[in-house]
C-alpha cells in the first residue's frame, strides 16, 4: 500500500519563499490554473490576479508605488489591497487572501469571494 498523500490546507498553496520577492517587487505565480501576481510592499504581501481586465497585461511587471500597481500595457492602476482601479470602478482584478507561515508565502486558492464550485 503507497504512503498518503502529505495533506496540506486545502485552501492556501505555497507559491514562494519570502526571501524571493524583494521588498518593492512581485513575482508572477501559479495558484491551481491561474496566474497571480504577487507583491511585497514593505514586507507584506498581496496577491491579484496577474491578468489586467483591459486587455491582459502582466500585473507583476507592472510599476508599484505604495499598495498601488499600474498595468505595464496602458497604465491601468489597481489597488493591491482591493483590487479596484483606480480611475473608476468599472473594473477590477481578483485578490487572494496571503498567509506568511515559516517563510514561505501561501496564497489562498480561491479569489475572495469566491464561492465553493
Ligand atoms: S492591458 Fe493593462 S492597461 Fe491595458
Amino acid at each position: 500500500m503507497g504512503a498518503e498523500p502529505t495533506r496540506v490546507s486545502d485552501e492556501f498553496v505555497t507559491v514562494a519563499r519570502v526571501a524571493d520577492v524583494a521588498p518593492g517587487t512581485a513575482k508572477t505565480v501559479v495558484v491551481g490554473e491561474r496566474e497571480v501576481a504577487l507583491f511585497n510592499v514593505g514586507g507584506t504581501f498581496y496577491a491579484l490576479d496577474n491578468t489586467c481586465p483591459h486587455q491582459g497585461g502582466p500585473l507583476a511587471e507592472g510599476w508599484i508605488e505604495g499598495t498601488r500597481v499600474t498595468c505595464p500595457w496602458h497604465a491601468w492602476t489597481f489597488e493591491l489591497t482591493s483590487g479596484a482601479m483606480t480611475l473608476g470602478d468599472f473594473a477590477c482584478v481578483d485578490t487572494f487572501a496571503v498567509r506568511v507561515e515559516q517563510g514561505a508565502v501561501r496564497v489562498a486558492r480561491r479569489p475572495r469571494g469566491a464561492t465553493e464550485p
